[in-house]
């Protein structure tokens, strides 16, 4: 979603911004701006398109934007299209205020419709130009330097969600910030001040970060800071310290993050199997403690594909518990039976997707317990969850997930690991000892680029492929099958292999391209013979397997990746690496900016 930042007390406004929005323009790139305070006058410049249009403004001479205090915005369009008019910051009608707002102000047109009456004009169709308006409006009500009153009454009058960075024309060196359901960090260092809606922009200031909770208010200025709440209480927010580099939000000789961050994957894999040991005894006295009838995973989009993981693994593992999958969106308003001996697994690699978020607070009201993987320390999903366990991928920044994808397939085979031993009593150890064997077997697939390139060379031409699987394996066929849509616009169906018969089966073509997912053991056979229905109707069938092509009947008609063999699960999720190698590759050869596909955003903050 959109990217909400601030600073004040720095040498240059405009270039700390600029940096600050380099390093979240995946939240939103459909247009972006700043607001520079400068001679007790507020200026913004915005513009439609990504931030290298803005750059280009702010290149030119006549651009007024010197000052030491700013705010600045990448934006994701949720209301009103994408143009320079509804780029933000937005500056209220009589010049005094300005903000930059990510999420959505549900109750925008009453407070719009009060301040067209209060003679405030207003340019855009967004909802958040109403909050610099009333925030105007406050502000002369509680008279100069009120700063403090207007954002707790802006609190107490806006509904929805949102993470606000707001700043006055007639306050040098302060910036203020309000949240609700919308991440807001900040940190101040040495004098200097920064607000961010995400700390891969925080880390050039420092590592001890504070994250602003629901409802609360900050105001960093040359005093210091002041944390408080909508009725104006003095209020704590939530310190953590940053654990990675600033380097590792970089691009490091890549030319995409998302090429960087699939060759990452057997490291970030690394990373998640050493740090859950440190987490494993907490997770053991905690399903100790409890006494679950059933685990809900709740999960978006790639995410909650791990979850369709989980629950057939489960079923392969036969677990004495219901383990059920479910998508954050419908969960949140047709739940499943909820109790207080439900445990709702949430997994998230934002920590801040509002709709598994949503679900996850409404299964609570009804009881349940949250086990919560998330990769960013310190979000929103951390706070709702009554145990928290790091899938310590380090940061993501390409759009399309991938090595964090990897880690939550792991993080679910590891969590049902634990799960089985917990019921049967029994202490095992194996998990962790087959974990490095994953990690070189990774890194030997990140290796195999040439033979990715020719599938992705035979395949990119087409319109529109399949991807099938069987057990296990259908959630990686749903997994190759989003990344193929987003990551090269490629339409690909992922569809349960046996269940292809009854009836997608006809759009099967001469050449057509089906992705055949084959590591699930004990539906082999099944499958194999699935893959052979559709090669005998014309499709050429790319097979992504733990078998040798000898192992494979007829496999001489179909191309075979063979994973290496770590073990039975291992090699399921060994697989991953290999749709999001292939789907990279169509997408830089059919030219797609593979780290921000057209109308994404990274971390969805609003429903
Ligand atoms: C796909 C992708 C999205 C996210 C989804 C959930 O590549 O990145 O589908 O997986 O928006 O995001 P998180 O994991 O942040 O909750």
């Amino acid at each position: 979603m959109c990217g909400v930042v601030g600073v004040a007390g720095v040498g240059d406004a405009q270039k700390e911004i600029l940096g600050m929005l380099t390093n979240l323009e995946y939240r939103g790139y459909d247009s972006s701006g700043m607001a520079v305070l400068s001679n007790g006058r507020l200026h913004v410049v915005k513009r439609q398109g990504a931030l290298s249009e803005l750059k280009k403004e702010l290149a030119k001479p006549s651009v007024p934007l010197h000052g030491s205090s700013g705010i600045g915005h990448t934006r994701w369009a949720t209301h009103g299209a994408p143009s320079d008019i509804n780029a933000h910051p937005h500056l209220s009608s009589d010049g005094k205020v300005a903000i930059v707002h990510n999420g959505i102000i549900e109750n925008y047109k009453p407070i719009k419709e009060q301040l067209l009456d209060d003679g405030y004009v207003f340019q855009s169709e967004t909802d958040s130009e109403v909050i610099a308006n009333l925030a105007a409006k406050l502000y002369q009500e509680c008279g100069a330097g009120s700063y403090r009153q207007v954002l707790s009454r802006l609190q107490s009058r806006l509904v929805g969600a949102y993470a606000v960075v707001i700043q006055f024309a007639d306050a040098p060196d302060l910036i203020g910030g309000i949240r609700n359901e919308c991440p807001l960090n900040y940190i101040q260092n040495d004098g200097q001040s920064a607000i961010s809606s995400d700390l891969s922009s925080l880390v050039s200031y420092g590592r001890d970060v504070f994250c602003l909770k629901d409802k609360q208010c900050v105001i960093l200025g040359n005093e210091g800071v002041e944390v408080f709440d909508e009725s104006g209480a003095e209020s704590e927010a939530i310190a953590i310290t940053i654990n990675w580099s600033v380097e590792k939000a970089r691009k490091d000789g890549y030319d995409t993050f998302l090429q960087k961050e699939i060759h990452e994957e057997p490291a970030a894999a690394q990373a998640f199997c050493r740090e859950i040991r440190n987490h494993r005894a907490a997770l053991d006295a905690y399903l100790k403690q409890h006494s679950f009838t059933k685990i809900v995973v709740v999960a978006c989009g790639s995410a909650s594909f791990s979850a369709i993981f989980a629950e057939a693994l489960a079923r392969q593992f036969e677990l004495p518990v219901d383990v059920i999958s479910e998508v954050g969106s419908e969960m949140r308003y047709n739940p499943p039976i909820i109790s207080s001996t439900t445990l709702v697994l949430a997994i998230s690699q934002s920590g801040e997707t509002a709709d598994t978020i949503g679900a996850v607070k409404a299964a609570k009201q009804k009881g349940a317990q949250v086990v919560a993987f998330v990769n960013v320390a310190g979000s929103t999903l951390e706070f709702v969850s009554d145990l928290v366990l790091p899938l310590s991928a380090g940061p993501e920044i390409s759009v399309p997930s991938t090595k964090t994808v990897t880690n939550m397939f792991l993080a679910v085979y590891f969590f049902l690991d634990a799960m089985r031993q917990a019921l049967s009593g029994a202490r095992d150890e194996s998990w962790f000892t087959s974990a490095e064997d994953f990690r070189a077997a990774l890194a030997e697939m990140v290796g195999r680029e040439r033979e990715f390139r020719s599938i992705a060379d035979r395949i990119s031409g087409y319109q529109s492929c399949f991807a099938i699987g069987r057990g296990v394996d259908f959630s990686i066929a749903k997994e190759t099958a989003l990344k193929f849509k987003e990551t090269s616009y490629l339409h690909c169906e992922a569809m349960n292999a046996g269940e292809f018969k009854h009836g997608s089966i006809s759009l099967i073509e001469y050449g057509m391209p089906v992705l055949c997912i084959l590591t699930d053991q004990a539906q082999r056979k099944k499958m194999v013979s699935n893959i052979n229905e559709v090669r005998a109707r014309g499709a050429q069938c790319i097979v992504i397997s733990d078998l040798q092509p000898t192992e494979i009947e007829d496999a001489e008609a179909m191309t075979v990746i063979t994973v290496p063999a770590v073990g039975p699960v291992w090699n399921t999720i060994l697989t991953l690496v290999v749709a999001h190698y292939i789907s990279f590759l169509i997408g830089t050869l059919r030219g797609i900016d593979v780290d921000r596909p057209r109308n994404l955003a990274k971390s969805v903050t609003v429903e």
